[in-house]
């Protein structure tokens, strides 16, 4: 198959590299003159684990290319997947589908040759119909297609995601078009993943869906850890508990400060605005949307009182300040609310994280930053652990006793046993875990 790419931001890129993979012929078509010579290059622009070493192998191999040619791209091209972004638009957390609506205008302008225009971006429910109008009433000449074919990547895992996903979902209703997206994953049927084949709006519904509820079991965790807090209970007992029920299941039941990332705030607000939209109003997911907004002013609150009620003056090492460990992204990462908060009562910080870059450093202005969590956590008044990296679940516990000036030690991610910290001979805080502080 010959598959044009249109965007190489994270999902476009991971999709790409995965579909060259495959053995098809892909061309990623970027418009941002960096971006793309960073790609030409050979160079990923984002950190997500394996994605170099496929890339360059695919490019080497003569089966993946970057071009911002879209003209040239799109001629003989079985399917052009759009995946441009579709960020919170401003002030009404409506999705902004500018980019996806203009990516349609421009297919239609240049397409020469027929093909089945696939939708990857996240878009609510009537885009793709939305998609196929434009892209006809530019274009009457040409024969396309219009599919929707949400991804469930998740950032840091994406190319396994990608290579042993659980399901693929697509939307379609011409047959030709069903047999070219049969076509593109021939290598996932072989090993038996599902491919779920549905209409355009259930399959753009199934994407919103699949996140708010992931979104709304995070949700619902974090809330019975405040009630193990008040009550003496363990919130990762409970989570063991009920996740054992196969109804309920044991994934996304890690307590923590609060759902972040590029994904699932941004959806579930814009799962909130299509309901209101088409007088289906979702309401369970407009109360996650706001519980999730307040329990990261809820950390800080923790983090004071664990520093005795007071934080002004005091020095606070933070480790880990991305959403989620394997990732440098650090869109609606809990910590770009928790340290100016802490900042603003009145105590300094000095983080470390080990891929957050100069976007942290930009993003999170007086911050410190240190090499590693020894550095930072030497004469600190309290440590805290917001994101779960690899390198900060195997700490000399002993050793950060000792370099720090007083012994706090707060786990907003329940990484280390309540028993170990303490034998350290530190005073631990962790989430949900009413007998131990
Ligand atoms: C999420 C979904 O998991 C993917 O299936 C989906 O494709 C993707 O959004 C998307 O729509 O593109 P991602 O945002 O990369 O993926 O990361 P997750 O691993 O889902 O984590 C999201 C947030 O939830 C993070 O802040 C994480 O710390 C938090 N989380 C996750 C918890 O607090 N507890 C958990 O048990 C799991």
């Amino acid at each position: 198959m010959k598959i044009t790419m249109i965007g190489a931001g994270y999902v476009g890129l991971v999709s790409g590299v995965c579909f060259s993979d495959f053995g098809h012929e892909v061309i990623c078509v970027e418009k941002d003159r960096n971006k793309l010579a960073q790609l030409q290059a050979g160079e990923v622009p984002i950190y997500e684990p394996g994605l170099k070493s496929l890339m360059t192998r695919n490019i080497a191999e003569g089966r993946l290319t970057f071009s911002d040619d879209l003209e040239t791209a799109m001629d003989g091209s079985d399917a052009v997947f759009i995946a441009v972004g579709t960020p919170s638009r401003r002030g009404d957390g409506f999705a902004d589908l500018t980019y996806v609506y203009d990516t349609a205008r421009e297919i239609g302008q240049k397409l020469k040759t027929p093909t089945v225009v696939v939708t990857k971006s996240t878009v609510p429910v009537g885009t793709n119909r939305e998609v196929q109008r434009i892209i006809a009433a530019c274009n009457p000449a040409t024969e396309f297609a219009v599919a929707s074919n949400p991804e469930f990547l998740r950032e840091g895992s994406a190319i396994e995601d990608f290579m042993r996903p659980n399901r693929v979902v697509v939307g379609v209703e011409d047959p030709q078009a069903e047999t070219v997206l049969r076509q593109i994953y021939r290598p996932l049927s072989l090993r038996e993943t599902p491919l779920l084949v549905t209409g355009l709006e259930t399959a753009e519904i199934i994407k919103y869906a699949a996140n708010a509820f992931l979104a709304t079991k995070i949700t619902f965790i974090n809330e019975i850890a405040d009630l193990c807090e008040k009550t003496g209970g363990d919130v990762q007992q409970v989570a063991k508990g009920i996740g054992l029920d196969a109804r309920i299941g044991g994934k996304f039941l890690h307590a923590g400060p609060g759902y972040g990332g590029s994904c699932f705030p941004k959806d579930t607000q814009a799962l909130v605005q299509t309901g209101q939209q088409h007088g289906a109003p979702q309401r369970i997911v407009e109360t996650v949307v706001a519980v999730n907004a307040a329990r990261k002013s809820a950390m800080t609150e923790k983090i004071i009182a664990a520093c005795g009620g007071d934080v002004a003056g005091k020095r606070i090492a933070v480790l880990g300040v991305t959403f989620k460990p394997n990732t440098d992204d650090m869109r609606d990462a809990p910590s770009l609310v928790i340290l100016p908060e802490l900042m603003a009562a009145g105590a300094e910080i000095t983080a470390t994280d080990p891929e957050a870059g100069a976007e942290a450093v930009q993003l999170l202005p007086g911050v410190d930053w240190a090499k590693d969590a020894y550095a930072a956590a030497e004469g600190a008044d309290a440590l805290v652990i917001i994101t779960e990296w690899n390198t900060f679940r195997g700490l000399d516990l002993p050793r950060i006793a000792g370099l720090l000036k007083s012994p706090v030690f707060i786990d907003l991610r329940n990484i280390y046993p309540v028993d170990e910290v303490q034998d350290a001979g530190l005073i631990h805080t962790g989430i949900g875990k009413g007998g131990a502080g």
